[in-house]
């Protein structure tokens, strides 16, 4: 695709007034979810595709038809809505036949998307890893197979999604389904070699400097707000160290002066249509590398205990069992919108969980966060002795930044130190340079101390 078609497609996203539509079919009305919150829960992903929400309704269908899913008299009134409002973009929180899909657009004369193209929009925007790129870019190809009665304008996956955003009137380029189906054949390749030369773990720890700590948790439960918040308290936020780094990730300096990498993910979501899990997760692949994971909750919500339940299932799913993993922590957010009887009620809850209760919004609880994460460093790291040559100055200096030097012994021959380190850093420090460390002599694992309930540092 070219440049000014790109400028074109961003233009237009940006600027796009959408109209997102929850429709309740009778099949839905024995569902868990209110439609209220599934309303809500669209409207927040739609912000995430940045473009201007400008209504949202629920529309219940009696009798859905194959046609347009939605009843005439619906068709009508929300076209008259768009007509009314300037609405050049219609998300409807539904799987869409490409039929009802198409004829939606020419009665409404305004582009419409489904619930699948929706959130392989947000996917394709949020994928960082190439195995993430590849397996989005898999998931829209295999979906717009099925749709090619519209535009598929461009295959290159591109700066901000898949462009099934594109305007009314843009020329339609039909994309032949055998250009798509080899594509896809190209694609799965590809895939199988970066799975088999990936290293993954590695790759993604060697990139990033300090520890990782990643944010995960259900759409709309606070990420980008803690995240932002978590950044903005860090005078060194503007690191230009870190301008070149990915916009989702900064790093920030924590009361003990340990530096770390914040990184925000892209948010759980209930339903996952059938075919987008795996771009998911390969969407999610940093946090299986991640240091410290924070899961953000909502616990203002209705359905914050099934919110949490998803989550978990796809931590589990990644080998990250929440209950048991040393590195979730339990983040309890929005603390301002519950009463002052359920505050305390959390407040006791998360003392007996080590969970940390906080508002994003307001700030409160953040400094306890921030110290709950200095300590959970702390606990986690690992005493270890090096012996170098004298003259390897980058790899003691790499130590001294990195870790805690304890012990320090100069001898002719060689400098034995004795340094605390994380176990991610251990990790990175032995991958950079060829000496292998030892546990200190008298020196247990963090986790065996742990475990025996002392402090793995101390003799
Ligand atoms: P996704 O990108 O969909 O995964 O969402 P997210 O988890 O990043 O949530 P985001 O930070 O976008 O917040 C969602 C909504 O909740 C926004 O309207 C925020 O202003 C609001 N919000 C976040 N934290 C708080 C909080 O502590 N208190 C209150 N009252 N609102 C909050």
């Amino acid at each position: 695709m070219t440049t000014t078609e790109l400028g074109n497609l961003e233009a237009r996203g940006s600027s796009t007034r959408a109209f997102v539509l929850h429709p309740v079919l009778p099949e839905d009305r024995n569902g868990a979810r209110e439609p209220e919150s599934c309303l809500e829960e669209a409207v927040g992903l739609a912000a995430a595709i940045e473009v201007e929400v400008a209504a949202s309704r629920i529309v219940r269908t009696m009798r859905p038809r194959p046609a347009t899913l939605f009843g005439s008299g619906a068709v009508e009134e929300v076209g008259a809505a768009i007509a009314a409002e300037e609405i050049g973009l219609v998300i409807v929180n539904h799987a869409l036949t490409p039929i009802q899909q198409r004829n939606l657009e020419r009665d409404w004369k305004a582009k419409v998307i489904d619930r699948t193209g929706l959130i392989l929009e947000i996917f394709g925007k949020r994928a960082r890893t190439r195995e993430g790129q590849l397996q989005v870019e898999l998931a829209a190809l295999t979906y717009q197979r099925s749709r090619l009665v519209r535009s598929w304008t461009h295959l290159e996956r591109q700066r901000g999604g898949f462009g099934f955003l594109g305007g009314p009137g843009e020329s339609q380029i039909e994309m032949d389904r055998r250009l798509i189906s080899d594509r896809i054949v190209k694609l799965k390749a590809e895939l199988d070699e970066v799975r088999r030369t990936r290293g993954l773990h590695r790759k993604a720890r060697e990139k990033v400097p300090y520890p990782v700590v990643a944010l995960v948790g259900y759409t709309n439960a606070g990420k980008s707000t803690l995240f932002n918040r978590m950044a903005g308290a860090d005078v060194f936020a503007k690191d230009l160290l870190f301008a070149t780094l990915d916009p989702t990730m900064r790093s920030i300096t924590l009361p003990s002066n340990r530096k770390i990498i914040l990184s925000d993910t892209v948010g759980f979501i209930s339903d996952l249509p059938h075919g987008l899990v795996e771009a998911f997760r390969a969407t999610l692949e940093e946090v299986m590398a991640a240091d410290i994971i924070l899961h953000v909750r909502d616990v203002s919500h209705p359905d914050t205990g099934a919110q949490k339940a998803d989550v978990e299932a796809v931590l589990r799913d990644m080998g990250i069992e929440a209950e048991s993993d040393e590195r979730v922590m339990e983040v309890l957010n929005k603390l301002d919108r519950l009463g002052e009887e359920d505050q305390s009620t959390l407040l006791r809850q998360a003392r007996r969980t080590g969970g940390i209760a906080i508002s994003a919004l307001t700030g409160d609880g953040i400094d306890t966060l921030f110290n709950a994460i200095d300590r959970r460093m702390v606990a986690g790291r690992e005493v270890v002795d090096f012996v170098l040559p004298p003259d390897d100055g980058a790899a003691m200096a790499w130590l001294y930044e990195k870790g805690e030097v304890l012990e320090r012994d100069d001898q002719e021959e060689h400098i034995r130190l004795r340094v605390g380190l994380e176990p991610a850093d251990l990790a990175r420090f032995e991958g950079r340079f060829p000496y292998k460390a030892q546990l200190g002599p008298g020196q247990v694992s963090a986790r065996e101390a742990r475990q025996e309930g002392r402090q793995p540092w101390l003799p």
